[in-house]
């Protein structure tokens, strides 16, 4: 692994995809910071990343040509790698809530910020960003989605420079499992562990609240849903899951 490691950077993927764009950042860097100045999270919001608290991160892949129509299996892949890391630190299953918010219980405590470089026709680089609650012992009664740290279930304190290193190296078993062909695997076990699967769910469907069975998510990345006795499915974020019932 290429580890970059900064005190303090704006974000960890900007500073990645600057990198790429001088050449600098080949497959598997990781550009790692202390503290982000303006940590950016899903849809414009912004990922508060205080020094020591949280884990934040940048991982550089360039999986091979002719991947963009199995990348939303890749993305999968990726996030079951981080799923795999925290059930190893802390001993509790996580889930999945779609598309990729990593909650334990209904609290977030991992989100996954994914950039992809696309050259012509085909997906050249994806930069996944990760941030990881490590260290927080508490959260802001005003934080707009209830949130959770790895310390606040096990006590301990985590280097982020040590979790970085473990982290990657369950990510890209993930992704090398996911290369060497084992879509079902990925698609199985992803299923298993998304957030109000097989539940009525309330979702936002084009803004509007509807209640709907959550079938799972199929392999273009989309939600198949149970709406008015018919199997539908919907890319996000048309369709926003807000929570199981
Ligand atoms: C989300 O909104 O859930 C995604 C949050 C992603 C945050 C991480 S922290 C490391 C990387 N750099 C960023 O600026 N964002 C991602």
């Amino acid at each position: 692994m290429n580890l970059i490691t900064l005190p303090v950077v704006d974000s960890t993927n900007s500073h990645a995809l600057r990198l790429l764009d001088q050449g600098l950042a080949t497959e598997g860097t990781v550009v790692m910071a202390w503290e982000q100045t303006s940590g950016r999270g899903q849809r414009g919001s912004s990922w508060s990343s205080q020094p020591g608290l949280g884990l934040y991160f940048s991982l550089i892949l360039t999986p091979p040509a002719g991947i963009l129509p199995q990348v939303a299996v890749l993305i999968k892949a990726l996030t079951l790698g981080i799923t795999g890391y925290i059930l190893s630190r802390t001993g509790l299953q996580p889930c999945i809530k779609w598309p990729n918010d990593i909650l334990i219980g209904e609290r977030k405590i991992c989100g996954i910020l994914m950039e992809s470089v696309i050259k012509g026709e085909s997906l050249s680089t994806i930069v996944v960003g990760i941030g990881i609650n490590l260290n927080h012992k508490s959260f802001p009664e005003d934080f707009i989605r209830p949130a959770v740290s790895m310390h606040q279930f096990t006590r301990e304190n985590y280097n982020p420079e040590e979790e970085v290193a473990i982290v990657v190296k369950s990510v890209m078993l993930a992704y090398r499992g996911f290369l060497a062909k084992s879509e079902e695997d990925v698609e199985l076990k992803y299923n298993t562990l998304l957030y109000g699967k097989d539940m009525n769910c309330n979702f936002l469907l084009n803004g509007e609240g509807i209640q709907a069975v959550f079938l799972g998510v199929n392999s273009k990345g989309e939600a198949v849903i149970e709406l008015d006795g018919k199997i539908q499915h919907f890319p996000h974020p048309f369709l926003r899951l807000s929570k199981r019932c």
